[in-house]
């Protein structure tokens, strides 16, 4: 299987893929990164939105070896010392959690939104 290098929350990580590999599913089954949630897992809800070089991207229809070399965040990566970022916050303190399914999916998308404008 082919080894995949790239950064993950600002690590440097290896993992070996397979070429169909999907990245949500690597990251998840792979990694252990479970944050990033598999809703419809045909690219139409966005709860497995990452940050791949900061731009948001459907992980579950994403190829896993197409990061080759990038940087990827998901969920886990905004809070490395156990604290929440200040989007997470916001989202906690404006009750915008619903039932918390896709809230990283859509944390992640704030994430892309703020970083964009
Ligand atoms: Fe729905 Fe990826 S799981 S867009």
């Amino acid at each position: 299987m082919p080894r995949l290098s790239f950064t993950l929350n600002g690590r440097p990580t290896e993992v070996e893929v397979a070429p169909g590999d999907l990245l949500a599913n690597v990251l998840r089954d792979r990694l252990g990164l479970i944050g990033t949630k598999i809703g419809c897992g045909e690219g139409e809800c966005g709860a497995c939105t990452v940050l791949i070089d900061g731009v948001s991207a459907l992980s579950c229809i994403y190829p896993a070896l197409k990061v080759q070399g990038r940087q990827v965040t998901t969920i886990e990566g905004l809070s490395p010392k156990g604290t929440l970022h200040p989007v997470q916050e916001a989202y906690v303190e404006h009750f915008a959690s619903q039932c918390g399914y896709c809230t990283p999916g859509f944390i992640m998308s704030t994430m892309a939104l703020l970083r964009e404008n």
